[in-house]
């Protein structure tokens, strides 16, 4: 017997889930979000985006004092206090994951803290600390994420050998870092331990970084790393690894040859799983891919009637403005409005220094699909306010369609890349010409007046270059 009746549960407070319940609440509905953890905000807010940008912060303020403030005239002494930038990074999260708790009060969300399995159509049942409870729904929306994926011979110790979530506590800085997966985790969180003062090995499988992103782009990142002290070994298949003491034997395969690694953290990195473990899901008779992804249609809807999925749990690039998008989108249609996410326009950024940024098709995939286009380029070294901040590495890359002019893919390697892409992902999402970037006025001197050459580039009349 219920409890409680809801219009709408949804199973996971991630960017997806908490979004969805309070976009539901706003739209009407009864709305409660269930979290197995005490914090709201999922892997995104907990150990994800946000506790790793405010290390990506903080160490860039320290690798810029230690090697960059000297060329603007500043002489520091520079100190390192791990634990008190650790502690920062926790207030940081604590205070996000609080401002949701407050965001559910404002629309009325009923929070429920404990492991939510679905029973039955419409019931979800709630295991926690104050035992079991039932809620009785009309819908229920699954948003419960993902987790790392482990290698096979590589068990997780949580100390020498961890996932991003050990990588974003380590009580010391390591001396020696492997990090294994040249993704988003493994440049980023490599990124950190470098500047802090780690020697940073990482180990690819493929022959290139950031597999998914435009590979120039890609490229030019990569070798800035390189400079920063960042070494790679591509085609690199790790076979397992073990601890010996302080230290951990990495065993890899790269070139035909067997080789070793030895480090003080092995970090690995090579991905993550969709999550629905203990869900019910499958017995309630979701119907899930040979990966485990919850598969839904067009309007998020999964083979079960009253039941939806959004987010890491679905196909998809697992991204967190993609998971709220996904969860607006979900409970509107719903609701029985328009909502609907445009794929092709959802950008995608790794946060290293320079940032990589990217939306859209990438040249080698424009390439695939025959798509003639024309491509204009412009450097940060040709744009005042990059060199007057001392950044001169990358460029602004957009690809328009070659008889139409509309863009189809920008790719950028820069000073805060990932803020510059918002032009490009809005002007993809509203049909824009590179002319109409081109003809917008941009003011000066500022770091967008590289992505208005880059349009001008893309009608060959650049000014700057
Ligand atoms: P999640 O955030 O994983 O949330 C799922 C929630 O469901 C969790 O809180 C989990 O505890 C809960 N849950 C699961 N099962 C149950 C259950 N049965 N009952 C109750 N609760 C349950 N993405 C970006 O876009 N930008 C970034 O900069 C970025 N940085 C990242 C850095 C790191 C280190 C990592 C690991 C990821 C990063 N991501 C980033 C990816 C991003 O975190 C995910 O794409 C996003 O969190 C997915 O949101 P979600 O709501 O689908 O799932
Ligand atoms: P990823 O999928 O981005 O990268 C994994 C990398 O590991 C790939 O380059 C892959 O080729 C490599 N790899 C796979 N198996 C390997 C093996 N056995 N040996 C060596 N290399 C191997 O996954 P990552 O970095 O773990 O991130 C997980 C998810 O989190 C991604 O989907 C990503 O989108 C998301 N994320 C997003 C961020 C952002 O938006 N800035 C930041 C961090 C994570």
């Amino acid at each position: 017997m219920a409890d409680t009746t809801y219009d709408l549960v949804v199973i996971g407070s991630g960017p997806g889930g908490y979004v969805a319940a309070i976009r539901a609440a706003q739209l009407g509905m009864n709305t409660a979000c269930v979290e197995k953890y005490p914090a709201l905000g999922g892997t995104c807010l907990n150990v994800g985006c946000i506790p790793s940008k405010a290390l990506l912060d903080s160490s860039e303020h320290y690798a810029f004092l230690k090697s960059d403030a000297a060329a603007h005239g500043i002489r520091a002494t520079v100190e390192l206090d791990l634990a008190a930038m650790m502690r920062r990074k926790d207030a940081v999260v604590r205070e996000l994951t609080r401002g949701i708790e407050g965001l559910f009060r404002k629309n009325k969300v009923a929070r429920i803290v404990g492991t939510g399995r679905i029973a039955g159509p419409g019931v979800v049942e709630v295991t926690g600390e104050a035992g079991k409870q039932t809620l009785a729904t009309e819908r229920i929306l699954i948003a419960t994420g993902s987790k790392p994926v482990a290698l096979p011979g590589v068990a997780f110790d949580g100390r020498r050998i961890v996932h991003s979530t050990g990588a974003l506590s380590l009580p010391e800085v390591p001396q020696r870092l492997v990090v294994v997966g040249a993704g988003a985790i493994g440049l980023e969180l490599g990124s950190v331990w470098l500047r802090l003062g780690s020697e940073v090995r990482v180990l690819e499988l493929l022959e290139r970084a950031l597999p998914g992103m435009d590979a120039k782009s890609a490229a030019t990142l990569q070798r800035a790393l390189e400079k920063q002290g960042m070494s790679f070994t591509f085609g690199a298949a790790v076979r397992g690894a073990r601890v010996e003491g302080d230290r951990v034997r990495v065993e890899l395969s790269a070139g035909g040859a067997t080789q070793e690694e030895a480090c003080d953290v092995l970090l690995v990195a090579v991905g993550r799983r969709p999550f629905t473990e203990g869900l019910g899901a499958r017995e309630a008779g979701v119907r899930m891919d040979e990966r485990g992804h919850v598969l839904v249609d067009d309007t998020y809807r999964t083979s079960v009637p009253g039941i939806w999925a959004i987010g890491d749990v679905i196909p998809g690039p697992m991204l967190a403005h993609r998971a709220e998008e996904e969860g607006v989108a979900a409970v509107e249609r719903m609701a029985g409005l328009a909502g609907h996410v445009r794929y092709d326009c959802i950008p995608g950024v790794v946060y290293t220094w320079p940032e990589l940024a990217g939306v859209g098709l990438s040249e080698e995939q424009a390439k695939e699909r025959g798509l003639a286009v024309a491509v204009g380029t412009f450097p940060f070294l040709a744009n005042g306010r990059a060199r007057a901040m001392g950044e001169r590495e990358g460029q602004v890359k957009i690809l328009a369609d070659a008889a139409t002019d509309r863009i189809v893919g920008a790719h950028i390697v820069g000073p805060r890349a990932s803020d510059l892409i918002a032009e490009l992902a809005v002007a993809m999402e509203l049909g824009a010409s590179a002319e109409d970037v081109a003809r917008s006025v941009h003011a000066h001197p500022t770091l967008p007046e590289a992505v208005k050459e880059a349009a001008l580039a893309v009608g060959k009349r650049a000014i700057h270059i």
